[in-house]
Formats: C-alpha cells, sequence, structure tokens
C-alpha cells in the first residue's frame, strides 16, 4: 500500500505543502461543529499526526465510523505546518478519507488511563498505548546499539545453540526437550531408558546460557558475543525474573577480570547515550511520567565510573547498615534484592559491580582466586533493578577445573568439548551475560519486566 511514514512526514519538511497518503489507527478524535480532528498513529514514531477534517467536504460520508477510537485509516491530504503547536509540527488537511478496518465501541484501550496490570491481561492491544509504543522502540534502540557497539569493537557475533544437553550453569533451571509423551514415561524402568529412545538418545534441555559454547568460539576468534534467548525453569514470581528472557553474553579471550569489567561499563554506557540520542521524545516521556528523573539518572551513569566494590567488603557494609533485612547477612550469603538495593540506591547510588563472591555460590567455571575461598566473578547492579550482569574471568587451568567439577559430582563426560579448550592452548578469558529486559527496565525505568517484553513467560502463565 503506497504510503508515507508518519515519522518521515514530521521529520522531514519536503513534504510541507505537498499531498501525502498516510495509514494509521485512530488513537484520539474531537468531533466540532464544522470541524472535526484525529489524531492518527502508524507505531514509526511515538508521536502522533493530527488529521484536520473540514466537515463539509465529507458530507454523506461515515465521518462518525471514521472518527472512532482504534479505527484504522488511510488518508490522503496536504501537509501544513500546525495551526496551534507552538513547537512546530506539521499536520494534515484531510481531502480523501478510507476505512481500512472500523472499530467497535466495546475495543478495550479507552482513552483513560489504565493500569499495568489490565493491559497485561491483553499483550495483543496493549502494545498500541503510548507507553508500550515508547518501551518498544527503546527495546529496538538498545538491540541495535548492542550489535553496534561488538561490531565496532571487533567481535564476532556467533548464534548459539538453544538446545542443549548440558545445564551451562549446572543450577538445574533447564526444561527439558522432549518428543516422547506422557504414556512413554511409563514404560521404562530407569531415566536413562526412557531418554535412549527420546529424539536425541539422550536427555535434552533449552539452554539457559550461551556461554559454554561462546567460550568454544572466542577461543577461535579472540572477541564474540551472542545476542538470543536463554530459559530459565526457575519459579521466581518477580518482577525481574521471566522463564524466556534475551541474553547478550560476549566472551573475552586474552582477558582477567578487570578487562571483562571494563567493556561491560563501557558498553553499558555506549548503549544507553546511543539511546538517549536516537530516542529524545521516548526518553522525555518515561522521565515524564515513568521514573521522574530518569535522564539524570541516565546522566550521572554515562559520565561516573562504576564502583567496583570486594564481595567481604559489601558484607561488611550490609552488617553495619541501619536497616532490618528480612534475609541476614553473613558472609557467604547469596545476595538478596533487598541487599542489592541497599547498596546500589543507599551507598552509592549508581552501578555497582560486586566481584570476588565466594566461590560456593557461584558457578564451577570460574576463575579460583588465590585465597581458595573466592573466585573472579563479578555481578553489576544498579538502583532500581538490581542485578543485570553477571559474569566472571574463568577457571583457564585443566587441573583445577576438574577438581571443582568433581567435587561438584558433576558429570565430566557431557563437558569434554568444554574441557579441551583447556587442554588445547588455554588462554585466559572472561565475559558476562547481560539480561536484556533488565537493561531495558533500567533504561526506561519501567518497574515490571513483564512490560518490555512482547509475550513474558512466567510460572504458571504462557499464552
Ligand atoms: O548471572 P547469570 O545467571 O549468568 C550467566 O548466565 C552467565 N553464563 C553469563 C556469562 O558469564 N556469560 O545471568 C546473566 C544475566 C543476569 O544478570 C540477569 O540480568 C539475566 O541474565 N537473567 C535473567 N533475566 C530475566 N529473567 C531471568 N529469569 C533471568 N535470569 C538471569
Amino acid at each position: 500500500m503506497k504510503h508515507i511514514d508518519i515519522r518521515d512526514i514530521m521529520s522531514d519538511e519536503q513534504y510541507l505543502q505537498k499531498d501525502v497518503t498516510v495509514c494509521g489507527w485512530v488513537r484520539t478524535s474531537r468531533d466540532s461543529k464544522n470541524m472535526a480532528f484525529a489524531e492518527l498513529n502508524d507505531g514509526t514514531t511515538f508521536k502522533h499526526l493530527q488529521i484536520v477534517i473540514n466537515k463539509k467536504d465529507f458530507e454523506g460520508t461515515h465521518l462518525k465510523t471514521a472518527l472512532a477510537l482504534g479505527t484504522s485509516l488511510k488518508v490522503l491530504g496536504t501537509v501544513v505546518p500546525s495551526a496551534v503547536n507552538k513547537e512546530g509540527g506539521v499536520e494534515i488537511n484531510a481531502k480523501e478519507i478510507t476505512v481500512l478496518g472500523t472499530c467497535p465501541s466495546d475495543y478495550p484501550l479507552q482513552k483513560k488511563r489504565h493500569t499495568m496490570e489490565f493491559l497485561r491481561t491483553m499483550p495483543q492491544l496493549r502494545v498500541r498505548a503510548n507507553t508500550f509504543n515508547a518501551v518498544f522502540h527503546v527495546r529496538s534502540t538498545l538491540a541495535a546499539a548492542i550489535h553496534r557497539y561488538f561490531q565496532s569493537n571487533g567481535y564476532t557475533y556467533v548464534n548459539t545453540p538453544l538446545i542443549t544437553g548440558s545445564d551451562a550453569e549446572g543450577a538445574g533451571e533447564m526444561f527439558e526437550v522432549t518428543t516422547q509423551g506422557y504414556e512413554a514415561a511409563k514404560n521404562y524402568e530407569t531415566a536413562d531408558d526412557y531418554y535412549a529412545e527420546d529424539f536425541f538418545g539422550k536427555k535434552a534441555g533449552l539452554s539457559v546460557s550461551g556461554q559454554l559454547e561462546g567460550e568454544v568460539a572466542a577461543m577461535a576468534f579472540g572477541k564474540i558475543y551472542t545476542f538470543g534467548p536463554s530459559f530459565r525453569a526457575e519459579k521466581s514470581n518477580t518482577q525481574r525474573h521471566v522463564a524466556e528472557f534475551w541474553h547478550v553474553e560476549p566472551e573475552i579471550a586474552f582477558a582477567e577480570l578487570p578487562d571483562v569489567l571494563e567493556v561491560a561499563e563501557d558498553m553499558v554506557k555506549s548503549i544507553i547515550t546511543e539511546t538517549l540520542e536516537k530516542c529524545p521524545d521516548e526518553m522525555a516521556f518515561f522521565d515524564k511520567r515513568i521514573e521522574k528523573g530518569l535522564l539524570q539518572k541516565l546522566d550521572n551513569v554515562i559520565n561516573n565510573d562504576f564502583e567496583v566494590l570486594e564481595y567481604t567488603k559489601a558484607i561488611e557494609l550490609l552488617k553495619k547498615a541501619p536497616v532490618d533485612f528480612k534475609f541476614p547477612v553473613e558472609w557467604g550469603i547469596d545476595l538478596q534484592t533487598e541487599h542489592e538495593r541497599y547498596l546500589t540506591e543507599k551507598v552509592f547510588n549508581k552501578p555497582v559491580f560486586v566481584i570476588d563472591y565466594p566461590k560456593d555460590i557461584k558457578a564451577f567455571y570460574m576463575k579460583q582466586n588465590a585465597d581458595g575461598k573466592t573466585v573472579a566473578a563479578s555481578d553489576l547492579l544498579v538502583p532500581g533493578v538490581g542485578e543485570i550482569i553477571g559474569g566472571s574471568e574463568r577457571e583457564a587451568d585443566y587441573d583445577k577445573l576438574v577438581a571443582e567439577m568433581n567435587k561438584r559430582g558433576m558429570d565430566l563426560s557431557s563437558y569434554s568439548d568444554y574441557l579441551d579448550l583447556r587442554k588445547f592452548g588455554s588462554v585466559p578469558h572472561g565475559g558476562y551475560g547481560l539480561g536484556f529486559e533488565r537493561m531495558v527496565m533500567y533504561t526506561t525505568g519501567m518497574q515490571n519486566i513483564r512490560d518490555v517484553i512482547l509475550y513474558p513467560r512466567t510460572v504458571g502463565s504462557i499464552r
């Protein structure tokens, strides 16, 4: 259908005083004695385009139908400077209006502000609301910025498998992948018999992380990144967990923990900067309507160094905190959201890398520090969201890695590819995983992860 995107009409002066065809959905409309007005949005920009309708030119047409909220229209008209908007802008004097699709009055997205909870009940329609238009434009811009950051810094983009035979983190949060039905399960004596008959001949699952295969690629291409979905069957029903999330995982050869932190900080700053430049209207909207002070917060993020804090120091700070935490603080605990929030929001008020965690609470592959107690791991915690990045230097020493895996009772035969990397030309290396939805939350100020993904999958809920 030949037409011009509303974003182009609004940003390109060449259309001024020209006749153009635009398409879109009616976001609001007003009908007075001689004139009617419709705000049209085609999704290409956050802004609406005003269609000015001189009613006498449309006598005998079903103008009322065309003006109904949610109706989709094709409009031919002349682009003119806005008569009312003091900041400039354009509107369209309509010459022809075609109704593409009518919209009855039971359209659920009425003019009033709906709650996020209500909107979540209709993922097929909520994306048409302003907030979601802004969220998904920012999400798309952040994704492009991530690719640009890595591509322009010499990283190779690799796609790691989504179906896997090993549980990368060893955390047992894998969704199983099977083609055998419920009935089949009853016909086998042992689990091994059952899986032997299954599609892959052994137990398989959806990958929780592309890291292990990412390391394979990094040991050949030096610097790589993945950007794809990860799946976790953790039953955390929180505002920051989904069962299917998008995961950005760079892996860097010839790198130690400080190098990994440097890349993570540089990437976060770079993608926020690009988003602020490319989505000024959306970001101004979030600042005004979703998180007051958001722009100032992001400006501080870009212009200041992130804090680097040893886990042991973090525990000392938490112990001294004048706060009654629900989860008691002891060296060795996994930091809970309340602890993370205290550190980032009350103590530092900026992003904090917590480093050198106790090895027992972290994954088997992390580089063992000389103290024998901690590993060269790091989580990046940010105010409002908590952890957005988890990463580490990897244990590159074959013997130390095998010893740790044995200690954890792991089946070494499932990890032979991974161990080979330590046998044949092992190098210091490391990387991290950024939870993409959490990055979108942090950038937009959105409070719930369910509102920054098209169709959230959470425990007990899928559609
Ligand atoms: O800290 P995690 O578990 O680290 C890894 O998966 C490593 N293999 C990464 C690496 O070193 N390559 O997960 C990384 C990030 C978390 O910081 C969080 O932002 C996000 O992934 N994440 C989730 N996001 C949404 N919902 C969930 N259920 C998530 N689980 C992890």
